[in-house]
């Protein structure tokens, strides 16, 4: 990928904008133990790279509005015995220049720097309550800057989050987020085929995730924007199910929820297909509700809708097929009145996506759901899950079934990202025999 820092620089010059007055303070995430002196896999804070597309830990943002805006960054110093064993680091003297910085200094002096910098700043906008640690050590620079009140230096009066403007600046995707976008999909779609390939009954479900992270790492996506699900059966039951380590039985489904990190944007996706490749009555019976409550929710997903018409739309076509596979009792208009649907379907149809899977970004504005709006991201995923139950036909036991795309809102409607993944019935069985 080739870096151009005048995009983060553009995302620090809107953001000093709508400060107006104050200092910015913006930490990257911290490395984390995960035990003796290996660390986990190092993901650097959505919020610090938005704004800086640097990814070394031990990096700090400093942003200063008014007349004279100001950025600064502060990373780690050139040090050759650190780089023999843990690699290159930038360095505050190339930082600056490569990533469009005004300034930046070693992370040793941010201390003594913030206590200066934060002086007679109207505001101080900061991700209060992202990490206890960082809360703690900011809260006690303002203090030592409150200290100084009798040589005529005021600390900021005003503590302001962050995360209410860099919010609603992250919802909306510029044309460089989404081509990244695009290309995560793209990669997770391959991932997703490759799956249907390779799945067979008697194997185990870490076979078929390997195979995915696979396609992922091969690409260039070096992770899973989350931990794979990778359900055989009744585990698709299971919504939040990573365990992803059971046989796959002849006559069940798999459903595979999973989708590469590219570049620090997320993609996410499942499909849900027959382990031996062939949809069993009952199993397609079921399959063909879920897909027309997605067809019915992706058409929902444009702009001026409201973002719970998709929703809406994805209920109306579930609670019409709960009845007719007499799973729930009434009219449609009664079955979503008493909610009786939720026993099958006890999730939101999607939530917005971007550099985190779960994305930020208000959901309501005040008490109203908020309108779409072309550059916004999110997933239509529609589900339906039947556990073992008396009042339940039992030929549907154990089914558990959910198809999720990813769907940018456009001028003209949307566009779905990850259409390369199969999904209609005929299409699945196809791919599945012939491989
Ligand atoms: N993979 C997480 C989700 O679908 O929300
Ligand atoms: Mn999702
Ligand atoms: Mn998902």
């Amino acid at each position: 990928m080739n870096f151009d820092p005048t995009i983060y620089a553009q995302r620090r010059a809107r953001l000093l904008t709508q400060m107006q007055h104050g200092i910015a303070i913006i930490p990257t995430a911290p490395e984390v133990a995960r035990n003796a002196d290996t660390h986990y896999g190092y993901r650097h804070d959505s919020n610090f790279y938005y704004l800086s597309g640097f990814i070394e830990p031990e990096a700090v943002l400093v942003l200063i509005a008014g007349d004279e805006p100001k950025t600064m960054l502060f990373c780690r110093e050139k040090n050759l015995e650190r780089e023999i064993w843990d690699g290159h680091r930038v360095g505050p003297d190339a930082a600056a220049e490569q990533f469009g910085f005004d300034a930046a200094y070693s992370i040793a002096q941010l201390d003594e720097k913030l206590t200066e910098l934060m002086g007679n700043q109207p505001a101080l906008f900061y991700p209060m309550g992202d990490d206890a640690a960082w809360d703690q050590r900011i809260l006690k620079l303002r203090s030592a800057v409150q200290e100084k009140v009798r040589s005529g230096i005021r600390a900021p009066d005003e503590i302001r989050d962050v995360r209410a403007l860099l919010n609603e600046m992250r919802l909306f995707k510029d044309a460089h987020e989404l081509d990244i976008m695009r290309r995560a999909a793209a990669i997770s779609t391959r991932a997703h085929q490759r799956a249907m390939r390779f799945t067979r009954p008697d194997i185990f479900e870490y076979q078929v995730e390997a195979e995915l992270l696979h396609e992922f790492c091969s690409h260039g996506a070096r992770h899973p924007a989350y931990t794979s699900i990778v359900a055989g059966g009744a585990n698709a039951c299971v919504l939040h199910y990573v365990g992803n380590n059971a046989k796959l039985t002849d006559g069940d489904l798999l459903l595979i929820d999973a989708g590469c990190e590219l570049d620090g944007y997320a993609s996410d996706i499942t499909r849900t297909f027959p382990i031996n490749g062939k949809f069993s009555a009952a199993q397609k019976d079921v399959y063909e509700i879920v897909l027309a409550a997605q067809a019915a929710a992706i058409s929902a997903a444009q702009p001026k809708q409201t973002w719970n018409a998709p929703h809406d739309a994805a209920l109306r076509v579930l609670a019409q097929g709960f009845i007719n596979l007499k799973l729930c009792h009434g009219s449609v208009d009664e079955v979503l009145q008493n909610e009786s649907y939720k026993k099958f379907y006890m999730h939101r149809t999607g939530h917005w996506l971007g550099m985190d899977v779960h994305d930020v970004g208000d959901y309501k504005i005040g008490d109203n759901w908020r309108a779409l709006q072309p550059g916004m991201v999110l997933t239509v995923e529609p589900g339906c899950y039947i556990r073992p139950a008396d009042d339940v036909p039992m030929a549907l036991w154990n089914i558990g079934i959910r198809i999720e795309d990813d769907v940018v809102i456009t001028e003209k409607g949307n566009e779905v990202l990850t259409n390369a993944a199969p999904k209609t019935v005929a299409d699945i069985e196809e791919l599945m025999r012939k491989s």
